[in-house]
């Protein structure tokens, strides 16, 4: 576990806030790269995203509303697709899942990852051909394998021996033939945090290529009537920029595939390179376009194959946060401001917002940054370190550590946070009995719920009396 939260935070505070944060030479300016396409600041101060006013939004739906930014997910989808052309692009759905953003992932060249029966639930419903969904998870329980066997799903990645067996059992009384990715674990310290990154030894996913565990797993697929191999899968984490964490697992992938060539004779036609690509949620971050992407992924898997004297297997790819991540930002009305005393004279403004970390649980848990500006107007008033904190019965719910804000950020002004789009909705819960906010699409001026909001009565129809 992490030291306290409010311990940790006070330590490298100072009046400036962390050495990374500069305070804006314009508080109303957007940086580009942490919105969404269409985010524009109008002549009269306010936001809009898809060419609507915020302000008419929140009237509409309420607030805290997630704002979805059809047309930038959408570029993001397609971006991927035209820089990966001979990859299969799976669209990470635990990122975000709902009808809408599996239907535009699909009409942009996209198929599908979900984690668990209610996530494929969701994509049957929402219509997607079975043979494009990839079927993940660590603990599938057998109704949840039966359910994608007896849908057709395109693939399953297995993650442990056991699942191996219960699958080709199910595949096999029900007379299919069940395609298999074996997920492996590359051995590789990604720099992330460290509840996001899946590639070290000491985890729960996937088989160790060191340990000999992987190959005896393709051995077991290999040689199970219901299943067909289609290859690796290795997934090394989540919010990583450094490309070398990648070469060393495609490296290792690779040799591991060339050992399943040269041992068992059997030639898997794939490989997935799982997802991971991060995003900027502050200007410390500085990701890479997918097009840089994938020429460095290509490169070191084309290099290996060479050197390793084999074909180059069919590639997959998972991005779940490149592409729905900054295609979002959540709108609040602020409730309260406190100026709080630091050390040496300086202090910092703490702006309460009507939501928190049951709708953003990701600065609690994994220490993440966010940046945040005023929504519903502009102001001239001076900068001052802030922070963002939401209406739950917890110190640490907190949705902006530092950020500069106008001094004069009052009770009724909106604010918005971007890049929340992968792993807020997804992750949101009803911690203190708080609903979990809707999700508003917007697109060239109109405005549509693609997630309702949750009520009152919601909350209390699991009560029972
Ligand atoms: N493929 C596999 C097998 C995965 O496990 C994941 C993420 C992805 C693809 C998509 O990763 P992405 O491209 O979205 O980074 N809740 C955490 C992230 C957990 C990621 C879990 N797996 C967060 O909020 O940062």
């Amino acid at each position: 576990m992490r030291a306290h939260e409010a311990g940790a935070l006070h330590a490298d505070l100072g009046s400036r806030g962390p050495s990374w944060l500069s305070a804006p030479h314009d508080v109303n300016a957007l940086v580009d790269s942490l919105w969404s396409s269409t985010v524009e600041r109008s002549a009269d101060g306010a936001l809009s995203v898809g060419g609507i006013d915020v302000r008419r939004l929140v009237e509409q739906f309420g607030s805290p509303l997630y704002v979805l930014d059809e047309a930038d997910f959408r570029s993001r989808a397609a971006a991927f697709r035209e820089a990966f052309p001979e990859y299969d692009v799976y669209y990470a759905g635990k990122a975000f899942l709902c009808s809408a953003v599996v239907r535009w992932a699909v009409e942009e060249g996209l198929r599908l990852d979900v984690c668990t029966g209610g996530e494929l639930a969701l994509a049957l419903r929402a219509g997607v051909d079975p043979t494009l969904i990839g079927f993940h998870g660590n603990n599938k329980s057998e109704a949840e394998l039966a359910r994608a066997v007896e849908a057709g799903v395109g693939r399953v990645i297995v993650d442990s021996m056991a699942e191996i067996e219960r699958l080709g059992q199910i595949a096999a009384e029900r007379s299919k033939v069940v395609p298999v990715l074996v997920r492996v674990t590359a051995g590789v310290e990604a720099h992330t945090h460290e509840y996001i990154a899946t590639a070290h030894e000491d985890q729960k996913f996937g088989f160790s290529i060191a340990e000999g565990d992987a190959l005896e797993a393709v051995r077991r697929v290999a040689a199970a009537d219901g299943l067909e191999l289609l290859g690796l899968h290795s997934h090394i984490g989540s919010q990583i920029f450094d490309t070398s964490g990648f070469e060393v697992a495609a490296r290792r992938v690779l040799a591991l595939h060339a050992r399943i060539v040269a041992e068992l004779g059997v030639v898997p036609p794939e490989l997935d390179l799982g997802g991971g690509f991060g995003i900027a949620y502050t200007t410390q971050d500085d990701p890479q376009d997918p097009k840089t992407l994938s020429e460095g992924i290509s490169r070191i898997v084309d290099h290996e194959c060479r050197a390793l004297g084999i074909d180059r297997p069919r590639l997959s790819i998972e991005p779940g946060r490149a592409i729905v991540g900054p295609s979002t930002c959540t709108v609040y009305r602020v409730g309260t401001v406190k100026r709080v005393a630091l050390d040496a004279g300086a202090s910092r403004l703490y702006v309460s917002v009507d939501g928190g970390m049951s709708d953003n649980i990701r600065t609690a848990l994994y220490d993440a940054d966010y940046s945040c500006t005023l929504a519903s107007r502009s102001s001239s008033a001076s900068a001052v370190l802030g922070r963002v904190v939401g209406k739950h019965c917890e110190a640490g719910d907190i949705l902006v550590k530092d950020e500069f804000v106008p001094s004069d950020v009052t009770a009724g002004d909106l604010l918005a946070i971007p890049g929340t789009g992968a792993y807020c909705r997804s992750m949101a819960s009803n911690y203190n009995h708080v609903p979990r906010p809707p999700v508003v699409a917007v697109r060239d001026g109109q405005a549509g719920l693609v997630v309702r909001g949750e009520s009152e009565d919601d909350l209390l129809r699991l009560d029972v009396l």
